[in-house]
Parts: C-alpha cells; sequence; structure tokens
C-alpha cells in the first residue's frame, strides 16, 4: 500500500503531462456525511486505445522504455479495493484520460492525504508548460488553484521564482486550511 495518497496525485498528474497534455483538471471531493473522498484526474493528452487502457490496470505494463513495470495505476486501484471504494478510467485516443478514485473515509486501509500543500506547490512550479486546474470541495467550502491563474498574477516572473512561491504557498494554506482541517 501507498504512504499516501498525495502520492496517487502526483502519479496521475505524471502521467498526464508523460501523455503531452495540456491542460490536467485535479478534482477532490471531501463527503464527511457520506465518509468519502474522490480524487479525479482528467487531461487533454494523448489518450489510450481500448487494449492499452485494458493494460494499464495491470502492474506489467508500461510505456517507459526503461522501466519493466507501471505500478501508479494499478497500485490506485488496490488502494481503492482495500477500502471499499471505486475505481474507474476512462480514455479516447488523441482526446485525453480521465481517471476516477473513491475511497472510503474512515475506512483502517484508507492511506492519509499527505502533504497536499507541498504537492500542489511542487507540480505548479515545476510544471511550465501545463495549466495544473486544481479544485476541493466539501461541505465546508471549495478551493480552487490554477497555473493559468497564478501566471496571470505572477507577470514575468515563473511560479518557481521565491517571491511567487511563497505567495501561492501562503493562499493555498489559507485556502486549504480551513477545508482540511478536523472536524469539531
Ligand atoms: N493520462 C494518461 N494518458 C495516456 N496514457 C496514460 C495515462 N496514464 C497512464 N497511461 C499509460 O498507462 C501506463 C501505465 O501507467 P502507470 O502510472 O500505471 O505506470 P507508469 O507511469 O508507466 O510507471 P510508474 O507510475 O510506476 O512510474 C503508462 O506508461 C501510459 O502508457
Ligand atoms: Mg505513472
Amino acid at each position: 500500500m501507498v504512504e499516501d495518497l498525495c502520492f496517487h496525485l502526483f502519479d496521475l498528474v505524471q502521467n498526464s503531462v508523460a501523455a503531452g497534455a495540456r491542460v490536467i483538471r485535479v478534482e477532490m471531493r471531501e463527503s464527511r456525511a457520506n465518509d468519502t473522498l474522490e480524487l479525479e484526474v482528467a487531461d487533454d493528452g494523448r489518450g489510450m486505445d481500448r487494449p492499452t487502457l485494458l493494460k494499464v490496470q495491470d502492474p506489467f505494463f508500461t510505456s517507459k522504455s526503461f522501466k519493466k513495470v507501471g505500478l501508479g495505476i494499478p497500485l490506485l486501484k488496490a488502494t481503492t479495493e482495500a477500502c471499499c471504494g471505486d475505481f474507474a478510467i476512462a480514455s479516447r485516443p488523441g482526446r485525453g484520460t480521465r481517471v476516477r478514485a473513491s475511497m472510503q473515509k474512515s475506512h483502517l486501509d484508507c492511506p492519509p492525504l499527505g502533504d497536499l500543500e507541498g504537492t500542489l506547490l511542487s507540480l505548479l512550479a515545476s510544471l511550465e508548460a501545463v495549466d495544473l486546474r486544481f479544485s476541493y470541495r466539501s461541505e465546508s467550502g471549495a478551493f480552487a488553484v490554477s497555473s493559468a491563474e497564478s501566471r496571470a498574477h505572477a507577470g514575468d516572473l515563473p511560479l518557481s521564482h521565491p517571491d511567487v512561491y511563497r505567495f501561492l504557498r501562503d493562499f493555498i494554506r489559507a485556502g486549504l486550511g480551513e477545508l482540511l482541517a478536523p472536524a469539531p
């Protein structure tokens, strides 16, 4: 089992980047009432045909030539199965891919969320050619951040510039802080 859910988030985004995506939408939806957490990553990358789509759920398939196995998707599927959730992947060649995973939050085998602030920051600052659009929704409210909007605020500076990075960090920390606070 993986250490935390941010591992899965990071892997899915890297898969989208490897598929040449320009826009990557990451949505997280938490419901305290239903005890669920959903993670959805959708991209406009090169997509997969049906045989490939079936193969990627098998841990011995990867399109990376330097590796013998691809583990990201099979591990995510295993995580959802271990905590009474659902896994779905849909893809169309030339159009893009959407992966959706849900988990029962209180399940003993549900991994912790991990460092969402740090994961988002490192993705936003490193993916210069991509528009990453992240949102988190729960009964307590919603938070969204995107590379395109952040770049518009940053002007000529890259998102990895220390001043911009600090601003983004504070923005994400403030936005996620209340949403991720434990229930009273
Ligand atoms: N978003 C996507 N768009 C197009 N192809 C994808 C996408 N996600 C996964 N794939 C295909 O599925 C394969 C398996 O993905 P998976 O994340 O399981 O392993 P990997 O990325 O190859 O290796 P690892 O995640 O272990 O570093 C990829 O090599 C790629 O061919
Ligand atoms: Mg991967």
